[in-house]
């Protein structure tokens, strides 16, 4: 052996040494040290072999052999809490800088980030900027100045999660049910032309299954400026979604009732799976067409309540969910799989 394998083996020696300490709980410590420091311990034998080198090298190798000998037993002593534990890296400082370090797994993107970081481009070329807002609400933001009035059926549809907070009102604080709160948060803040998005976080009181949970994530857009129409909203939904999806997509509105529109639409694209080719396709059941987002024309009445002529000033609003996207982007039929975390289907993605 040269002196640079022994000391090569003495560095091999240590790092595994410190890197089972880290690992080990107290009961594993006497074993360990066996390992390293007894008769035919790693360590003790390699000390051993000093005594083939001549007297000069096996001077050096053995200052430094004794040095990192300390260095472990110190470690080793703090691990055990005895006597001088804490103190060790002080009385024996051994750190080689120039060792290569650790490999470590790195991880990547959760597919939902993925997907909101595609939306945010493809809006942001769209020439929309991105707006927050909280997840805390208050029923005015949420319901109100949407046109939800008290009591008025469509609030059965985002069944609500109430907090036992009031607001400066008296009502309940809640978790917002959708990403629309955005809408009267902005107009309050902000003055037209306005041309918003905002992805994030909502929470409603239902069971979780393969394609609902009680949080889950939606992005809400919307346009506001004299003269806006259905036309801008229908190229610009047409638009981000053959951003996402490729050109050879079709999108079609169906109309729908949501208070804070009118007109209201459903829209469609093709099925990316089965192109409407398959009747068996369990995507879009065979019908050819998936649902991915609600919009229309913002309501009088949510313009009257944040402060603005609803002859004078108008404007479109969309909102989507989230995982329904990245289900479609990744393939996946669970949207379970987003919040469980599992590596082993998550490094597929
Ligand atoms: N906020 C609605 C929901 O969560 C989705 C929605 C529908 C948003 C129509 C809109 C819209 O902006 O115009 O069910």
């Amino acid at each position: 052996m040269t002196p640079a394998q022994w000391k090569e083996k003495l560095f091999l020696v240590r790092d595994s040494f410190f890197s089972s300490l880290a690992g080990i709980q107290t009961g594993g410590l006497e074993a360990l040290e066996l390992l390293y420091f007894g008769r035919k311990g790693d360590l003790s034998l390699l000390l051993r072999d000093l005594k083939d080198f001549p007297l000069e090298e096996r001077k050096a190798l053995g200052a430094l052999g004794n040095e990192v000998k300390g260095a472990m037993a110190a470690k080793l002593a703090e691990k055990k809490g005895g006597p001088g534990a804490g103190k060790a890296d002080i009385k024996t400082p051994f750190s080689d800088l120039t060792m290569a370090g650790y490999p470590f797994p790195k991880g990547s993107l959760h597919p939902l980030t993925v997907t909101i970081n595609r939306l945010t481009e493809a809006f942001i070329k769209l020439g929309f900027s991105m707006a927050d807002a909280s997840l805390i609400e208050e029923d005015y933001y949420n319901f109100e100045a949407l046109n939800f009035p008290p009591d008025h059926p469509a609030r059965e549809m985002q069944d609500t999660f109430y907090l036992d907070l009031k607001d400066p009102s008296g009502k309940d604080l809640l978790l917002r049910t959708h990403t629309s709160t955005v809408e009267i948060h902005t107009l309050k803040d902000r003055r037209p032309p306005l041309r918003v998005f905002h992805p994030g976080r909502v929470f409603r009181c239902e069971a979780v299954d393969a394609s609902h949970s009680f949080a889950f994530h939606q992005i809400e857009g919307f346009y506001v400026d004299k003269n806006v129409s259905m036309a801008d909203l229908r190229w610009t939904v047409d638009a981000f979604i053959k951003d996402l999806f490729g050109s050879s997509v079709a999108v079609r509105f169906m109309p729908s009732y949501f208070p804070f529109v009118e007109p209201g639409a459903e829209v469609e694209m093709s099925c990316v799976f089965c192109k409407g080719h398959s009747g068996k396709c369990p995507v879009c059941k065979g019908s050819g067409w998936i649902e991915v987002l609600g919009a229309g024309i913002l309501h009088p009445n949510v313009m009257r309540a944040t402060g603005y002529e609803p002859r004078q000033w108008g404007g479109f609003a969309f909102g989507a969910g989230i995982e329904r996207f990245a289900m479609l982007l990744f393939g996946i039929s669970d949207m379970r799989v987003f919040y469980e975390n599992d590596l082993r289907i998550l490094k597929q993605l």
